[in-house]
């Protein structure tokens, strides 16, 4: 079902200092940040090549990761990116096998364009895992 890693997203208190971070000490290349305001994040995007990393920080009032900001105020890895080559069919097998899929429980536009959904992370070791369609 899973056919790569497409990113992995860290949620971060100051996105300015971590992208200056990943850029002066790792020598990272690292995009502009961009507001997503559907999403209630400003990311930075950390190119990997093959991957990439993406730089959170919360924007607005209801951010999904403010919360876990709150938990874990220096910020930490907030979820890993695989991808998959049918969300439709991904999500039925994963329901079929009793396995939780986040919200409504349907796929829905992530923040690339591309249809997403969240698994369970008690589910998955205490991992949150977002399924994109490639
Ligand atoms: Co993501």
């Amino acid at each position: 079902m899973i056919k790569g890693l497409n990113h992995i997203a860290i949620a971060v208190p100051d996105l300015a200092a971590a992208a200056s971070q990943y850029r002066e000490r790792l020598g990272a290349v690292v995009s502009e940040p961009t507001e997503q305001p559907e999403h209630g994040v400003s990311v930075v995007f950390v190119e990997l090549g093959n991957s990439k990393i993406e730089l959170l920080e919360p924007l607005g009032e209801n951010s999904p990761i403010a919360k876990f900001l709150e938990r874990n105020p220096q910020g930490g890895i907030h979820h890993i990116c695989l991808e998959v080559d049918d969300i439709t069919a991904a999500s039925k097998k994963l329901k079929s096998d009793g396995v939780r899929i986040l919200g409504s429980g349907e796929a829905k536009m992530g923040a690339h364009g591309k249809p997403v959904l969240f698994l369970h992370p008690k589910d998955f070791f205490s991992t949150l895992i977002e399924l994109e369609q490639k």
